[in-house]
């Protein structure tokens, strides 16, 4: 591997934390998360800042964070807030790697999980399904095209997207 930071991109709901942090666990990276590390600029939740800032402000946020990841984050794998794909200087970032799966394994994956509630409710964007499913109608080609490399993840198995990541990255 190189000193290069790995991104992780895609839908919501498709497990970028939970592969970031089982990527971790198998390498010597330490991880950080974009929409962590804006709640915790703003001290506030993702869905209090979509509620009562709106969410352009919440792209603001977005941009301003992925302009300080590009200059002071290295050798990190970054797991992103399922829209972060859109930074114009996401390229500058990283290696990209895009989480691919259907829109219905993602809902699966989610609802079969013991805290499937909260991560419904967490997410302003999954409260209505229809819109959801239109967002990611829209997004799918695009999250593609920002992508260095694809990893399909539709088996939901954390490990296994792990390993495959790791596989693609030393090739
Ligand atoms: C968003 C995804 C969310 C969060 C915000 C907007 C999106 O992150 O950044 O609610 O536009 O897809 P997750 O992908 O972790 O749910």
């Amino acid at each position: 591997m190189n000193n290069e930071n790995i991104i992780l991109i895609g839908f919501m709901g498709v497990g970028k934390g939970t592969i970031a942090r089982a990527l971790v666990k198998k390498s010597d990276y330490f991880a950080v998360d974009t929409d962590d590390l804006i709640e915790s600029l703003e001290n506030k939740k993702i869905k209090k800042i979509f509620l009562e800032d709106g969410e352009p402000y919440f792209r603001s946020l977005e941009k301003k964070c992925a302009l300080w990841c590009e200059k002071n984050i290295k050798n990190s794998i970054i797991s992103t807030g399922g829209g972060f794909y859109k930074q114009e200087n996401i390229k500058k970032i990283g290696k990209i790697i895009y989480l691919q799966s259907t829109f219905e394994k993602i809902l699966e994956g989610i609802n079969s999980s013991p805290n499937a509630k909260k991560k419904l409710k967490k997410r302003p964007l999954l409260s209505n399904l229809d819109e959801a499913k239109k967002i990611y109608d829209q997004r799918i080609t695009e999250y593609e095209n920002v992508a260095d490399i694809i990893i399909n993840v539709e088996d939901w198995d954390e490990n296994i997207a792990a390993q495959n990541i790791l596989k693609a990255l030393s090739k």
